[in-house]
């Protein structure tokens, strides 16, 4: 018996592409974690070959996946996912690549045709991997994903007792995840809540847009899964393949509560409902006043005499589900809307970390069960 398996080489995988080239044929290439294979993997892959004449898949790390998905991920080691793939009838070649994002492995294999399985649209694929696509001429096919089929849904059922979803952690502490875009002081404070024993809960993963953000940065310093999700070109929305993967790591993270605390994106389906009653925001305003962005400098232009910080579940309506707990500041006179956020936001670090504590006395649902 062999030892482990040997994956191919990014050179062997040029050498291919160039002799299908020279025969007039085509290499197809895709990329992928493939951590535990189900059906619906093995009806991409034969979707994806028969775009071409041969395929390669490139195998994330076990680095990678852990950067992508979390440190538990991935269930089976590199050299492993890529001895069965190669078994694959669909499957020619197999190699592992390191960084989150294909671009220099796509550069350097100039594949003829490109095949990403899901929600994707050509629009949405990362800037960079469809730049390079596009210089090594590339087309770029999108497939249809196999509904119903999906590893984390796999995980979870085989996590479950019979008849049900299993808890979480035993601990009873309630597991959040944070998403944020910016400097991360309220990620910082729910961090130092929990550390003090203010706050009984933990801090099951974090995920943010910015990869160079403060919030990542606190969120790695603590040891906690500090993921990113590209969101897209509209700094506002997300895309819908953002949206899916955002519920496919809260679910891999069996969340109870998804807190925003500065996250810059509009969150939608299919979170939105799956989470319903468990989505959380702080908003520097009372609100109903000041919805959206820029709330502290709308408070000082419409000369308020005072303002502070809202913390209240989230809906498809911007800043307009249930208020859950308010705390005021002055305005004073001379602030600009830096002096007055600074201000709001030594409160915002009080208010969300005792709501968070509060959650269960409360009556709000937690994963697996309704309102109490
Ligand atoms: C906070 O003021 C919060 O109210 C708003 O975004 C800001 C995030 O700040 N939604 P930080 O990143 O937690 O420091």
């Amino acid at each position: 018996m062999p030892d482990d398996y040997t994956p191919a080489t990014v050179a062997d995988v040029r050498r291919l592409r160039d002799t299908l080239d020279q025969q007039g044929k085509k290499l197809v290439f895709t990329n992928g974690c493939f951590d535990l294979l189900h059906a619906g993997h093995v009806r991409y892959l034969e979707q994806a070959r028969a775009l071409g004449d041969a395929m390669v898949v490139a195998l994330n790390s076990d680095q990678s996946v852990r950067a992508l998905k979390g440190p538990e991920r991935p269930l089976n080691p590199e050299t492993d996912r890529a001895e069965v793939m190669s078994a694959l009838r669909a499957v020619d070649i197999v190699t592992i690549f390191d960084d989150e994002r294909a671009t220099s492995l796509i550069e350097a294999i100039r594949p003829h045709v490109y095949a990403k399985g899901g929600d994707y649209t050509v629009e949405s694929l990362n800037r960079e991997e469809r730049t390079a696509l596009e210089k090594a001429g590339t087309q770029i096919r999108i497939l249809p994903l196999v509904p119903g089929r999906s590893t984390t849904r796999t995980i979870n059922k085989m996590q479950a007792p019979a008849g049900g979803e299993a808890p979480a952690t035993d601990s009873g502490l309630l597991r959040i995840a944070v998403l944020g875009s910016g400097a991360g002081s309220n990620l910082r404070a729910i961090i130092a809540a929990i550390a003090d024993k203010k706050l009984k809960a933990e801090i099951a993963v974090t995920l943010t847009d910015q990869a160079e953000s403060g919030f990542r940065q606190i969120a790695r310093e603590a040891g906690v899964p500090a993921l990113f999700v590209d969101g897209g070109e509209n700094p506002r929305k997300l895309s819908e393949a953002a949206q899916k993967e955002i519920f496919e790591h809260l679910e891999r993270a069996r969340v109870d509560v998804v807190v925003l605390a500065g996250f810059m994106r509009i969150l939608k389906e299919p979170v939105i409902s799956a989470y319903a009653g468990r989505i959380v925001n702080v908003h520097p305003s009372l609100l109903p006043k000041f919805k959206g962005a820029n709330a502290p400098q709308l408070a000082i232009d419409e000369g308020e005499l005072e303002s502070g910080c809202t913390v209240h579940l989230v809906t498809a309506e911007i800043d307009g589900g249930r208020i859950l707990a308010q705390a005021r500041v002055p305005v004073n006179i001379g602030d600009t809307a830096t002096t007055l956020h600074a201000r709001i936001k030594v409160e915002e670090h009080k208010l969300l970390p005792q709501v968070l504590n509060e959650w269960r006395e409360r009556g709000l649902p937690v994963r697996g069960a309704g309102p109490s």
